[in-house]
């Protein structure tokens, strides 16, 4: 004979920590499995680790910094390169420096927003990746 109620709550732990493994990666995981109706998350940058500012600044606050970006550009007209986290120096554009390593609207800006129903009208007049690979020319 074996002890049925350890048995048991040896079990119920066992539910419990696998139960929360599951709650972890659905909800806490990283940012690639944001999304919890099993659709892909935004797509990892590929050659770069850092984006212009901490991750954590960017999830939450990308379109505060392209507003200052493009107030920086076309009302004081300082278009110096900006130095990223990484340490890399990117232009203060949406198509060349966001996009440059943000290669894909669709697989990146898209499904996020998509996800929480936003529509940026950004693109009205900006150029996506994807629409023009080869060029540089926005307006
Ligand atoms: C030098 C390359 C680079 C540039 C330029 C860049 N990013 Fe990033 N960005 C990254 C990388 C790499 C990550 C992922 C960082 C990580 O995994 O913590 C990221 C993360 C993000 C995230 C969070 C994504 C997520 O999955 O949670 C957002 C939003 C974002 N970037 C928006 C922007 C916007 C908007 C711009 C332009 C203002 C921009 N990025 C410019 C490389 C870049
Ligand atoms: C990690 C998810 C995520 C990624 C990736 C992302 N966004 Fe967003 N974005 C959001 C969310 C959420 C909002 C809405 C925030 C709010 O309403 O407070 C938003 C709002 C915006 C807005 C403001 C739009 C409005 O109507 O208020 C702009 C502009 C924008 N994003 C640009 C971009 C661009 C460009 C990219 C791709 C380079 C991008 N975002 C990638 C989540 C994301
Ligand atoms: C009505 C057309 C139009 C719309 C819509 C628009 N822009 Fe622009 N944007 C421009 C023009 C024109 C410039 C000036 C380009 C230059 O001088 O390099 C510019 C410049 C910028 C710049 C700096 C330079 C560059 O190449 O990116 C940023 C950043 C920017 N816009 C972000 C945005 C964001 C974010 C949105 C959406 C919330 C947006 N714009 C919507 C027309 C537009």
């Amino acid at each position: 004979m074996y002890d049925k109620g350890k048995v048991l709550i040896g079990l119920a732990i066992f539910v419990i920590a696998a139960l929360s493994i599951v709650g972890y990666n659905a909800t806490m995981g990283d940012v690639d499995s944001f999304r919890t109706d099993g659709k892909p998350g935004p797509e990892k940058p590929v050659g770069h680790d850092k984006c212009v500012k901490e991750t954590a600044y960017m999830q939450t606050s990308h379109m505060v910094l392209l507003n200052e970006w493009r107030d920086e550009v076309i009302r004081e007209g300082k278009r110096e390169l900006v130095e990223t986290v990484g340490g890399e120096m990117v232009e203060k554009s949406l198509q060349n420096g966001c996009m440059g390593c943000h290669i894909s609207k669709v697989k990146f800006c898209d499904r996020c927003h998509d996800y929480t129903n936003v529509k940026p009208y950004c693109w009205d007049c900006h150029l996506a990746p994807v629409e023009a690979p080869a060029s540089k020319e926005a307006h």
